[in-house]
């Protein structure tokens, strides 16, 4: 029988998390959600209103704004994934800018944000059936998921995998200023006083520095047949 199974991949940036999502949906026909897409628009949002080079960074007027503020999210029957729309304005591309790298950390921290976003996930994961990429899902977004996948990689491969990324949308970036955020991401991931980002002790530890997508998934494919059997 192939019962409906919630797949949580954490782990650090650039790890390869969504890759992996994306093609474990299209295998098993799951909705794919990528929770860092839903941090990334809240620092977009910071960022188009000023937030951070004025008085107004702080959590008691910030959070107010976010409230004006209309979200809406459409599955995207092609990709599979869910668009988010800011206001009516389609964003997805905009939050994946370096500017929105260098803030999204920082949105990250602040507790109302997490615990609204929590609850917008499990909304939309309630009737299982997806993969969900993140650093807290397995931990604490979906502490029940059925299996929990952990990636990591080296410093310098996630940080030419990224740069690589961001040159082909256009971006004028180099290796090193790419290298410092992922740093800089990393430590704030791991380090802030909610839900870090941390390796769950029931989970899968996937390093691919030296792996090949196929053999990630080849890995992967069977751990999720056994579990569907269950
Ligand atoms: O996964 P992605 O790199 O798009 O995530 C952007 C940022 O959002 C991360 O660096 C992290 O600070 C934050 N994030 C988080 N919890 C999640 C997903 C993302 O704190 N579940």
């Amino acid at each position: 029988m192939n019962q409906k199974i919630i797949i949580a991949i954490d782990g650090y940036s650039s790890s390869g998390k969504s890759t992996l999502a994306k093609a474990i949906s299209k295998k098993f026909k799951y909705k794919y959600i990528d929770s860092g897409s839903l941090y990334r628009t809240i620092a977009l949002i910071a960022i188009r209103k000023k937030i951070f080079d004025s008085d107004l960074w702080n959590i008691r007027n910030f959070i107010p704004i976010l409230k004006e503020m209309s979200l809406k999210f459409k599955w995207n029957q092609k990709s599979n994934q869910i668009d988010i729309f800011l206001n009516g304005e389609n964003i997805q591309q905009k939050i994946r800018s370096e500017q929105v790298e260098n803030k999204v950390s920082l949105i990250a921290q602040i507790p109302e944000i997490r615990e609204k976003l929590t609850l917008m996930q499990r909304n939309i994961g309630k009737n299982k059936g997806i993969v969900i990429d993140g650093r807290d899902i397995g931990n604490y977004v979906f502490p029940k998921s059925e299996l929990k996948i952990f990636m990591k990689g080296s410093i310098e491969i996630r940080s030419y995998r990224r740069y690589l990324d961001l040159k082909k949308r256009g971006e004028e970036v180099s290796y090193e200023e790419v290298r410092k955020n992922l740093i800089h991401r990393d430590i704030m991931d791991i380090s802030r006083n909610i839900s870090p980002l941390k390796k769950s002790v029931d989970s899968i530890e996937i390093d691919n520095t030296f792996l090949s997508i196929e053999e990630q998934l080849n890995l992967i494919f069977k751990f999720i047949k056994n579990k569907r059997k269950k």
